[in-house]
């Protein structure tokens, strides 16, 4: 048992959907989270939860800190760690020239292991404990991201890239191929540990309807695993798909007509989508992720993050490296703010930090393990220093409010900020 001192910040449910936001979390000024084998045991007031601590009990003491649950990343490419920042491309010219040959490698296995260890280090560093995760068209490049998460205990889910056409030879698989190893990839893999797994089509282009409708035997076969792709990202993707199934009335329709569209499938992106699309993403329970970064890197274009929400639409914040140009959630966040300013939604700290936690969680559909810090949950969790900088200390300085304080972290807030971060309880990075 130990106990963590600080200013603690989490979420009950979606301040977008209360009357009055303030419902919709707990915060404690001078708050102690306890935590039990690795699991939240209580959360509250210091003084209140302190005199209830068995004596002995060693208490960490971040006060001052701000102290939330681990960040989730709905969507990010472990193989394209070395991918970030590549100049000038969009979309599909840059999935030729950069990201297929990076994706190459992790035929070799040894090469997999050792950006997957680089690549969890990094999200750690960053105060991201849980993500949905590309590996490549490699079964061996899955194996060695499972194995990467299982020694550092985190709860991840990740997936093959299914990819049989409209790619270079070298990463091209068969519709019975994509459908064998994945299934071996979930019965070894899928609820060992704290891993799922994901099945995951690239994107429509990339995958013939007989690959599809193997995939779709898969979410049948296993009704619990993720299904994860990309959806309406780039204009010119979106006409491809257009000339790729003439028979669908739109971009998401071909998931929907091979059963690839329900609970716990995620689509990255989802830009360029029509009401219809809207509507059938809520109806259906599935989610979208919001990757801002990307969205402007690749000059994709600007999620309607009030859309979706209207709609009843899941959504997540995703950095999706390597079209995105960064792990760190808070600049992530940063960038989502001003993709909502551009359509004259800003988006609240208060909202951006749920989306960040409970609501990836929720996107996820993991919120009964993970996203706040109710009692049984892991004990995933970040203690953020929102004074890490000289110009970020003097910002502070002027706070008065949560909110504000909350804001100028977003705002201002990198891997700096990251002081510590905790996997079941126990310290898994510091700075
Ligand atoms: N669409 C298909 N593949 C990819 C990818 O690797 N990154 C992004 N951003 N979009 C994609
Ligand atoms: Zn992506």
């Amino acid at each position: 048992m130990t106990a963590v001192r600080g200013c603690i910040l989490h979420f009950l449910r979606d301040p977008g959907d209360a009357s009055a936001p303030a419902e919709a979390y707990e915060y404690f000024e001078d708050g102690l989270l306890v935590v039990r084998d690795g699991l939240v045991a209580e959360v509250g007031p210091a003084r209140e939860v302190s005199s209830r601590l068995p004596a002995g009990t060693p208490v960490v003491d971040r006060s001052g800190k701000l102290i939330l649950p681990g960040f989730v990343d709905c969507h990010i490419h472990y193989s394209q760690t070395d991918v970030i920042a590549s100049y000038g491309e969009q979309l599909l010219e840059w999935l030729e020239k950069y990201t297929f040959p990076t994706e190459q490698r992790f035929e070799d296995a040894a090469h997999a292991r050792e950006v997957a260890d680089f690549f969890l280090d990094e999200l750690l560093r960053n105060g991201t404990t849980t993500a949905l995760v590309l590996g490549t068209v490699h079964a061996q490049s899955v194996d060695a991201f499972f194995e990467a998460a299982e020694a550092r205990s985190l709860r991840m889910a990740a997936g093959k890239v299914l990819m049989d056409r409209n790619c270079p030879d070298y990463l091209r698989d068969t519709p019975e191929s994509a459908y064998k190893e994945s299934r071996a990839l979930i019965e070894k893999w899928h609820g060992r540990d704290r891993l799922l797994y994901a099945i995951t089509p690239r994107f429509a282009p990339t995958s013939t309807e007989a690959q599809l409708e193997r995939a779709g035997d898969l979410a049948v076969e296993f009704p619990d695993v993720f299904v994860h792709t990309h959806l309406a990202e780039n204009r010119k993707e979106v006409a491809w798909v257009r000339d790729l199934f003439p028979w669908a009335r739109s971009y998401l329709d071909v998931y929907a007509r091979f059963g690839l569209v329900r609970p716990r499938s995620v689509f990255a992106h989802c830009i360029h989508l029509d009401d219809e699309d809207v509507d059938l993403l809520a109806e259906q329970g599935a989610t979208a992720a919001f990757c801002p970064t990307s969205n402007l890197f690749l000059g994709s274009g600007l999620f309607d993050h009030r859309r979706m929400h209207q709609a009843g639409v899941r959504v997540g914040v995703a950095t999706d490296v390597g079209g995105g140009t960064s792990f760190n959630m808070l600049r992530t966040l940063s960038e989502g703010y001003k993709v909502a300013q551009l359509a004259d939604q800003p988006l609240s700290a208060i909202r951006a930090f749920f989306l960040a936690t409970l609501g990836g969680a929720q996107g996820l559909r993991l919120d009964d393990r993970i996203g706040n810090f109710a009692p049984g949950k892991e004990a995933d969790f970040v203690v953020i220093d929102s004074t890490a900088t000289p110009l970020a200390a003097r910002r502070h300085a002027q706070t008065a409010t949560l909110e504000e304080r909350l804001f100028m972290t977003m705002m201002l807030g990198d891997d700096r900020f990251i002081a510590e971060t905790y996997v079941l309880g126990r310290r898994v990075h510091s700075r």
